[in-house]
């Protein structure tokens, strides 16, 4: 299901977008499981080793489907999950969601396992709440490691974990907050609000794409629009940016793209700081979405 969320990209084009990527300055790219049941994790593999890059060049983080599966799994499949990624290290090993059939004890006992036989370098989550994220880092600490992230959906449309204690919890512990779909799915791009571009995929039925839900977010768009003028980019640098610029300097940004194009002008957002003033106008515009 998930892995068929997106259009089927040729190898060329993940070479040419992981290449372009690269070349502007990402360091570390996302993937998991459940994206086409390991069809990402070969495909992004793939694509670094025909680039000749290695660690430290760039660094893969990927996640354990937990859905009706135990902790017990997340030892017995970690063999195949190297493998799927041909050789490549996991730095960073996500429990992707917290529907595991295992308590997050038991979860994080087997994550500490993986740590110290030196299978995963890093323990993360996502889609934890504050509480499950707070036990997590409690269970994996008694195993004398520390959780360092939970990858949430965060960008100017879903500001959820401002509010759910997730981004203040985070704070507190030293997590940090990976914010995925960053840019609501292309949403903050503006390209569906001038009708520039038709949802592809799932996105076609997802009411998010429809016209009444697209025009209560247009105001979002017209500010990103209007600074981007300013700054000299398009609005979904403007929306990263605002994430990357996170006062707490806890979040960071996977930004998905389908051409070089998009990657370019995404890599192209941690090359510049929204001012002050302009963040503020950001924060106040959107909370009234
Ligand atoms: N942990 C989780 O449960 C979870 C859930 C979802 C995603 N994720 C992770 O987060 C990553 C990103 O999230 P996402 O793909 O859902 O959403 P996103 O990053 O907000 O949106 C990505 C999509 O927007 C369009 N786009 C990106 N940059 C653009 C640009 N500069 N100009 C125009 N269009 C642009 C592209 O699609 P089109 O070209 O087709 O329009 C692209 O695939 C995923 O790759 C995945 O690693 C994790």
């Amino acid at each position: 299901m998930i892995g068929k969320f997106w259009p089927t990209l040729s190898s060329t084009s993940i070479h040419d977008i992981v290449h372009t990527a690269l070349d502007s300055g990402i360091n570390w790219f996302d993937t998991a499981q459940a994206y086409g049941g390991g069809q990402s994790e070969r495909a992004l593999s793939d694509a670094l080793n025909a680039l000749n890059i290695s660690p430290p060049d760039a660094f893969i983080a990927t996640k354990w489907w937990p859905v009706l599966r135990s902790s017990r799994s997340l030892e017995a499949t970690i063999t195949h999950r190297l493998k799927q990624l041909r050789g490549w290290p996991i730095t960073l090993y996500q429990i992707h969601q917290p529907y595991s059939r295992s308590t997050i004890a038991l979860q994080m006992k087997s994550m500490a396992i993986l740590l110290d036989q030196g299978f995963i370098q890093c323990a993360g989550v996502s889609n934890f709440s504050a509480a499950q994220m707070t036990e997590a880092y409690k269970a994996l600490r008694a195993h004398g490691h520390s959780l360092v992230s939970n990858q949430v959906r965060y960008n100017l449309l879903d500001r959820r974990v401002e509010n759910n204690d997730i981004l203040l919890a985070a704070e507190d512990l030293g997590i940090t907050i990976i914010a995925y779909s960053p840019l609501a799915q292309g949403i903050l791009t503006g390209k569906f609000h001038g009708g520039l571009a038709k949802p592809r995929g799932f996105r076609k039925w997802d009411p998010r794409f429809r016209t009444a839900q697209l025009d209560q977010s247009a105001h979002i768009i017209r500010l990103l629009h209007t600074l981007g003028e300013k700054y000299q980019v398009g609005p979904a640098e403007v929306a990263l940016n605002w994430l990357i610029g996170h006062p707490s300097q806890r979040v960071m940004a996977i930004p998905g793209a389908t051409s070089t194009t998009q990657a370019l002008q995404n890599a192209h957002a941690m090359q510049w700081t929204l001012s002050s003033s302009d963040r503020s106008a950001l924060d106040h515009t959107s909370i009234s979405a």
